[in-house]
């Protein structure tokens, strides 16, 4: 285990097994439908990538860059929006997918925005939810673990872009942003 991880949260296996289920659902929700998957980057590239090679449908997929907590712990509720989507999504069901919903300001920020394109449909699917922290009134449709309060990295998800890369949901040491 890395050194500044004080437990893992989720293992590598609970991961899998959970996407698959996700995966299961969803794909029976947009059967005979053509879904655009819209990943917002960068901590979602991880958990995109497993869903969808777990999604047996014919789907599309596209990437939003967005990022709100700059270098810090703490999100600024200011979203700022490097990449806007690839192609329309008029008319397309469409299906977000986001690595945590904390505060909310993010998914809140990329609802509205994918909303003012008339996609037929949107819904939400997050890997992590802390309810504790929300502060945007935004739910997800579809959640893979529902986590404490805790500084979490690791499957995609960094503390001042490190740590991305660990195969698990770790918490991080307080020591580590304490510093
Ligand atoms: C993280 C995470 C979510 C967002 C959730 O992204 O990937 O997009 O914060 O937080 P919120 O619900 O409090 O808004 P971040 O802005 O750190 O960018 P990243 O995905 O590039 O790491």
């Amino acid at each position: 285990m890395n050194q500044d991880i004080a437990r893992i949260l989720i293992t590598e296996e609970e991961l899998q097994n959970r996407i698959a289920e996700l995966a299961k659902t969803v794909s029976a929700d947009y059967e005979g439908t053509v879904p655009v998957f819209v990943g917002v980057l960068k901590g979602v590239v991880h958990f995109f990538t497993d869903f969808v090679t777990k999604t047996p449908l014919p789907c599309e997929y596209d990437f939003l860059a967005v990022s709100s907590y700059g270098r810090g712990t703490v999100s600024s509720g200011v979203i700022n929006m490097q990449k806007d989507l690839s192609s329309s999504i008029e008319g397309r069901h469409v299906v977000i997918l986001e690595d945590i919903l904390d505060t909310g300001h993010t998914l809140k920020f990329v609802k509205e925005h994918l909303l003012s394109k008339k996609p037929a449909s949107l819904k939400i699917c997050t890997l992590l939810d802390k309810p504790e922290r929300r502060q945007a009134d935004i739910t997800a449709d579809y959640v893979g673990f529902t986590i404490p309060n805790e500084f979490v990295v690791g499957y995609g998800l960094d503390y001042r872009e490190i740590y991305r890369n660990l195969p698990y949901i770790g918490i991080l040491k307080p020591e580590v942003y304490q510093k």
